[in-house]
């Protein structure tokens, strides 16, 4: 599947810890958007979509939760639980969040506006035209 687990790099001194993103290292793409999700209930089941053009990186920056990733094809579970540790999701991957701790917040980054025709929310629209 084409999407990647990426190992952020962390700046470290006494005063603590410092991540950065920027263009070309390790983001893939200019990012147009940023929201987060929070305050999530254990048993909520977030995502549910794919989009046909836009392109995420999503991190875990505190707690944990689980992505499933799904292109159509293979599905993958992914368990994340470091805000060391970056998905490249690119267009045309199904994805589903589960398994939320209390204190999970997940930050993702987009290289488009808010766009809800960029959805695609059912599931076997989605199989026709990941693989047509
Ligand atoms: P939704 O996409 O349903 O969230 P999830 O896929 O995590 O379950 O979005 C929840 C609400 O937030 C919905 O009313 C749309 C709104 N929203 C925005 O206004 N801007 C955004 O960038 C996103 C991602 C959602």
């Amino acid at each position: 599947m084409d999407y990647k687990l990426i190992e952020l790099g962390v700046h470290g001194d006494k005063n603590g810890l410092l991540t950065a993103l920027e263009e070309g290292n390790p983001l893939s793409f200019p990012v147009r958007r940023a929201y987060y999700i929070w305050g999530t209930a254990r048993d909520a089941v977030r995502g549910c979509h794919a989009h046909h053009r836009c392109h995420e990186m999503i991190i875990c920056l505190s707690g944990s939760c689980d992505f499933l990733l799904d292109d159509g094809k293979t599905k993958e579970t992914i368990h994340m639980d470091s805000p060391t540790k970056g998905l490249d999701v690119p267009p045309l991957i199904w994805r589903q969040f589960t398994n939320f701790s209390p204190d999970c917040i997940v930050l993702v980054l987009a290289s488009a506006m808010y766009d809800r025709g960029d959805y695609i929310e059912d599931y076997e629209e989605f199989k026709k035209i990941s693989h047509p």
